[in-house]
């Protein structure tokens, strides 16, 4: 019924490249089902790729622009939900420096993804303030929408504790001003890539949202499978198939049934089995590559909705901080 009772989701992804099937069924699938019951905001938030990407920044503004692209490709609607660029919201900057003030150092330091993040990336200078703050900067992209549900991956986890311990000190220190938000994991079923690992950008075993139809087959045809199964006439395990493992995300349960009948006897070939998987892969994300090559031709399309979802967003986030000033005796 009314707006103001549904919940406040907010979520964000970095602008690091374009997005690909592990983020349509990892994150994508379930923020286009939340869009109707829940007020959304969905930022893509572009300072923090700053903090590990500040020394060749080249590539952001061009990623910002692929992720709206696929956002909008995959089904997020701007009538429905709120769709921006974080650096066109300062109100964050502003509450994230705010928020540093109250936020121990120690708090920071003993994040985990901190250490391991400083540590994947080693040939990085990530001793840097901004790196630090980087969960910090995530708790301002969420307190200030007063968001009570943020769908992200177990990963986030620890960051989302933090947040909740950031709102409380704020809520005790001064005024309740912010709701405690809770992460809401999403259901996010494993999805390998090209090479059995998980599919990920670096890995270059990827299938993006962008990707033609005759990219996503030749990129299935070179596919890993079931290492054993060196020949046509020799059975299979689906067990140890990423081939198979993928169809279980995308097919239905006669597919499935079949593929593994079919690997089990050696009815069914490699071939037939990728052919099958390709059809599926090609009904779900046929059409999200179809708009998203549309709306490329629209680039300015692409620029209103930004901005009208940077001027909502500005909305919000301009009365919250009118309360934080407030609270904290910052009068302008
Ligand atoms: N840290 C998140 C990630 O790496 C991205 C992010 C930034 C985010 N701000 C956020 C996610 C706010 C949810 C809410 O995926
Ligand atoms: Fe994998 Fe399918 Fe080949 Fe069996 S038939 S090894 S499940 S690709």
């Amino acid at each position: 019924m009314s707006q103001k009772r549904r919940p406040r989701v907010l979520s964000g992804m970095r602008p690091t490249g374009p997005l690909h099937l592990g983020h349509l069924v990892g994150a994508l699938d379930n923020w286009v089902e939340m869009q109707d019951d829940h007020d959304c905001f969905f930022a893509i938030v572009d300072w923090h790729a700053l903090t590990t990407d500040y020394a060749d920044p080249s590539q952001i503004r061009q990623n910002t622009r692929e992720i709206a692209l696929d956002w909008l490709a995959a089904g997020l609607d701007p009538e429905r939900c709120q769709i921006f660029v974080q650096s066109d919201v300062p109100e964050h900057a502003e509450l994230h420096l705010l928020l540093s003030m109250i936020v121990p150092i120690s708090w920071l330091e003993r994040v985990p993804t901190y250490k391991e993040q400083q540590e994947a990336l080693r040939e990085r200078e990530l001793n840097t303030y901004g790196f630090l703050g980087y969960p910090l900067l995530q708790a301002a992209d969420i307190l200030i929408y007063r968001a009570n549900q943020v769908p992200v991956g177990e990963d986030q986890v620890p960051h989302l504790e933090l947040t909740r311990e950031i709102a409380r000190r704020f809520n005790h220190l001064y005024k309740k001003t912010f709701p405690e938000p809770q992460p809401k994991l999403t259901r996010s079923p494993r999805l390998p890539g090209t090479d059995g690992r998980k599919m990920s950008k670096s890995y270059g075993n990827a299938i993006f949202l962008g990707d033609t139809p005759k990219q996503i087959g030749k990129k299935l045809a070179g596919m890993l499978t079931d290492p054993q199964r060196t020949h046509r006439h020799l059975p299979g395990n689906p067990d140890v198939c990423p081939v198979f493992d993928t169809h279980k995300v995308f097919s239905s349960d006669e597919t499935l049934a079949w593929a593994d009948a079919g690997c089990r006897s050696a009815e069914i070939g490699c071939v037939d089995c990728k052919g099958r998987l390709r059809d599926r892969i090609l009904e779900r994300v046929g059409p999200i590559g179809e708009r998203r090559r549309e709306l490329a031709d629209h680039p300015e399309q692409v620029d209103e909705i930004l901005a009208a979802g940077a001027e909502t967003a500005r909305r919000v986030a301009g009365s919250t901080m009118v309360s934080v000033r407030k609270a904290m005796k910052v009068h302008r």
